[in-house]
C-alpha cells in the first residue's frame, strides 16, 4: 500500500493593493457585476469577470429560477458566454465575488463543484489554465494559479475516448 499526497498552494493578499493593476480592475468589475445577479430566492448576489487572453473583459452572474435546479451560477454564465462571444479564446484570469443580503462579504467564496467541473473541461478545451482570484466586497483575495487544482482526480473527456 502506499500513500500519495494531494496538495496544492495559492497566494493571498489582503487587499486589492496588493494586486496587479489589471487584477484589481477584474476584482473591481466581478464585484461592480453582482447588481446583476438574479437573486430571489437565495438574495446572494455572485459576480464574475474573466480577462480573455485576446484582452477582452467577460463578465457572469448568477439567475436563478422558481424551478431551483434551473438556475445557473455566475462561472457558468461566465463560462457560457465567453465561449459564444469569443469561441475558443482561452481564459487568462477569471475573478470571483458576491454580496449576500444575508451577512458580509467579508472573504472569498470559492466555485461549486459542478463550476469547478466546467471551468476544467473549459481549460482542457482551449488549452490554457485559469488563474483565479476569489474574493468578497472586502477581506483577502485568494490567488489560484490554475482552476483545475480545485478539483483532483476529476472526470475528464480523456476517458470518452
Ligand atoms: N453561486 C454562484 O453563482 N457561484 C458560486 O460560486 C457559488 C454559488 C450561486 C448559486 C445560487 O444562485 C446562489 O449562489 C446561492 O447558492
Amino acid at each position: 500500500m502506499s500513500t500519495v499526497e494531494y496538495k496544492f498552494t495559492y497566494e493571498v493578499v489582503d487587499s486589492p493593493a496588493g494586486l496587479k493593476a489589471d487584477d484589481a480592475a477584474l476584482l473591481k468589475k466581478a464585484q461592480e457585476v453582482t447588481v446583476n445577479a438574479y437573486a430571489p430566492y437565495s438574495h446572494f448576489r455572485v459576480g464574475a469577470a474573466a480577462r480573455l487572453t485576446n484582452g477582452q473583459i467577460v463578465t457572469g452572474t448568477n439567475q436563478e429560477n422558481a424551478s431551483f435546479p434551473a438556475g445557473i451560477c455566475a462561472e457558468r454564465t461566465l463560462l457560457s458566454t465567453a465561449a459564444s462571444l469569443y469561441p475558443g479564446v482561452p481564459i487568462e484570469t477569471l475573478a470571483v465575488s458576491y454580496n449576500s443580503e444575508n451577512g458580509p462579504s467579508d472573504h472569498p467564496i470559492s466555485p461549486c463543484g459542478v463550476c469547478r467541473q466546467s471551468l476544467q473541461e473549459f481549460e482542457q478545451r482551449t488549452g490554457h489554465p485559469i488563474r483565479v482570484l476569489l474574493s468578497g466586497l472586502t477581506g483577502d483575495i485568494y490567488i489560484i494559479s490554475q482552476s483545475t487544482q480545485l478539483l483532483p482526480f476529476a472526470f475528464t473527456n480523456d476517458e470518452l475516448k
